[in-house]
């Protein structure tokens, strides 16, 4: 096949912001601050595949738009919004609504099937039955949330029914083009997938012409239908407000509400195969590697400002004790003084099962962790309790729970293997597993920061992993087994010296290194462990704390210590478990607990309970005076 050679976009061409650079979620070193956008290359070769019957090209290609052309079309697409706030009431011509309604009806559709129909709504009597459908699912979805959501939600608009002179009802009938809908036969879904890229073509076409467009979804689609008195056949696949708007945001106005941020493009990309991130011309990048390369120690002038405004707040100096250095910590981890208040916040609890329950570790049979992955899920859990009572998200992920687990609504499936190999006869996972399951925890750090958390609490379930957590101690604190294994749900002293005394065997058939993390935690860890090390490795690459919770979390940040001593910046110790083990991988750590009550519980209570002390030294940064704005007399 001929080579083609085809001009590569100029960086300049285009706002750097629509590359959507892996700095979006703000993830750019200290150091690379205002970093160049790297030119691309002139002339790129771009090479085509041998194909088993490759066309011989002949005579030039067709030709692009040109500059101006091009850079109009993405202009469009960068600056589409959804608005919902500053709309006009001035009227849409006739003329320029039919261009947008052209716009829409040139879409792309399934088997040419052009399944889409618009319906204008102007009367203020329809759009107020509307907005009352819309103002009751807004109500339901309220109070699904949880408090820290829901705090930010009160303050979100998302409809504008009632502001906008003109309201497009986009409809997708599954029935048009006939039984033989070329494309469709296996896919229905298609028909309203083509009727979305209608709504997007309509949208686009708005923004040319200066007007907004806002979308609203919160509807129950068959009461809508009946509503509108549309045909029961047609199914609803947009209520879209449109109008003059003051003005266009450069942002999407959730990203300015803090509600979520943009994912990078370099996130999504993958060359060949999934997870072999890469974009075009970039070599595939290792997503451990990428991830312990953006994690930073704190930074210095943000942390001399925290203890600088600690000294002119309105209490003794010191005076708040352990939860000063708490301050600082997030300030020179977020690089803001003051730092964000940590709220959302979400418990990312990951379950697996351990091949060492064979070994009579604990007297609670392997299926008490899908059970009870079943009751995080239903709410019925302590977890369950605490997150109400704190307001944060559960998050359930099942990294290698043994049985297979009913897809449910907050449960993650990422199931590496079902269950761990018994560590006293081999190794507990391979290594590539383990960095599977590593992998599993970053991009759980990832989605739960994009998705505006800004604060994550590590919790875990898995019975048998206490057996897991003491040989990972014991190997990274060069502690004796007898010392660093406990009784963890309770065991009787029997069991106890029989847990001891695998995790001695397991340690001396496997000799782990610790300058060899991934070693470790192949030899003698757990998939929930694993992929705490990547929750909390993520946590620190995208500068968001990360709250421990027990002896499982200490044992998982010992490794992640190993792989990227920075990660600590990020680490906040939520507790001090009764487990031995807990202590010495704290001391290790060099973490003080915040909250100290004897839990042994495991699934993020800990953590729970300390996060509003974390938000409680972040918002005192932000609402106590000063001495001098306040005017009192320092001693
Ligand atoms: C399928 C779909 C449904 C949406 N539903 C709503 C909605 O009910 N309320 C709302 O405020 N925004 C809604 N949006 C708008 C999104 O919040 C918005 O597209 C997103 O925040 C990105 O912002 P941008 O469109 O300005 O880039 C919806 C968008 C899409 C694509």
């Amino acid at each position: 096949a001929q080579q083609h050679a085809v001009p590569a976009p100029r960086a300049e061409d285009g706002d750097p912001r629509f590359a959507q650079q892996a700095d979006d979620l703000d993830t750019r070193a200290a150091d690379q601050e205002d970093p160049e956008v790297p030119e691309a290359p002139e002339v790129q070769e771009v090479s085509t595949a041998p194909v088993a019957e490759a066309r011989q090209s002949t005579g030039p290609a067709a030709p692009a738009y040109d500059d101006a052309e091009r850079e109009a079309v993405l202009k469009v697409m960068r600056e589409r919004r959804d608005i919902r706030n500053g709309f006009r009431s001035d009227p849409i011509p006739h003329e320029v609504l039919l261009r947008v309604l052209e716009a829409a009806h040139t879409a792309p559709s399934v088997g040419h099937s052009q399944p889409w129909d618009f319906v204008v709504i102007r009367s203020a009597e329809t759009r107020a039955a509307m907005q009352d459908l819309a103002q009751r699912q807004r109500e339901a979805y309220a109070k699904s949330l949880p408090k820290g959501r829901a705090k930010q939600f009160k303050e979100l608009k998302i409809e504008a029914i009632l502001e906008t002179p003109v309201n497009i009802v986009v409809t997708a009938d599954p029935t048009r083009g006939g039984r033989h809908t070329l494309g469709r036969h296996t896919q229905p879904q298609m028909a309203p997938y083509s009727a979305a890229l209608a709504v997007e073509n309509l949208w686009l076409a708005a923004r040319a012409e200066g007007l907004g467009v806002g979308w609203v979804s919160f509807f129950d689609e068959r009461e809508m239908v009946r509503a509108l008195g549309l045909p029961d056949h047609l199914e609803v696949i947009a209520y879209l407000c449109v109008g003059y708007v003051d003005e266009f945001p450069d942002e999407p106005e959730l990203m300015q509400a803090g509600w979520s941020k943009r994912r990078p493009l370099s996130w999504v990309v993958h060359e060949e195969t999934y997870g072999r991130r890469a974009l075009p011309g970039e070599e595939p990048h290792d997503l451990l590697g990428e991830t312990v390369a953006q994690i930073r120690p704190l930074d210095a002038k943000a942390l001399g400002e925290a203890w600088e405004r600690q000294k002119r707040m309105t209490k003794p100096a010191g005076a708040l004790g352990m939860l000063e250095i708490i301050s600082a910590q997030l300030s020179g981890l977020s690089r803001q003084c003051p730092p964000p208040i940590p709220e959302p916040a979400a418990v990312a609890i990951f379950a697996g099962d351990h091949g060492v329950h064979a070994q009579g570790v604990t007297p609670w049979p392997q299926e008490v962790t899908a059970q009870m992955v079943a009751n995080f899920l239903g709410g019925g859990a302590v977890c369950n309790a605490f997150a109400g009572q704190v307001g944060a998200e559960v998050c359930v992920v099942d990294v290698g729970v043994a049985s297979e687990l009913p897809a449910t609504p907050g449960l993650l499936p990422r199931k590496i293997r079902a269950g761990t190999s018994d560590m006293t006869t081999g190794p507990a996972m391979t290594r590539e597993e383990a960095k599977q399951a590593i992998e599993v925890g970053i991009e759980t750090a990832r989605d739960l920061v994009a998705a505006g958390n800004k604060a994550l609490l590590t919790g875990e379930m898995g019975i048998a992993n206490t057996t897991a957590s003491a040989a990972l101690i014991s190997v990274f604190t060069g502690t004796d087994p007898a010392e660093v294994t406990g009784r963890g749900t309770g065991i009787n002293d029997e069991t106890l010296a029989r847990k001891t005394e695998v995790v001695r065997r397991a340690i001396e058939l496997h000799r782990p290194d610790p300058a060899d993390p991934i070693g470790v935690l192949a030899a003698v860890g757990g998939f929930e462990h694993a992929a705490m090390v990547g929750l909390l490795l993520g946590g620190a690459s995208l500068r968001t704390p990360v709250i421990l919770d027990g002896v499982s979390a200490g044992a998982a940040a010992l490794v992640a210590r190993a792989i990227a001593p920075e990660v600590l910046a990020a680490c906040i110790a939520g507790h001090r478990s009764a487990e031995p083990g807990h202590v010495a991988a704290l001391n290790k750590l060099g973490l003080r607990p915040l909250v100290d009550l004897d839990l042994r519980l495991g699934e993020g209570t800990g953590a729970l309970l300390a996060l509003p002390l974390v938000q409680s030294t972040a918002r005192a940064m932000h609402e106590v005076a000063t001495f001098d704005s306040a005017g009192v007399t320092e001693k």
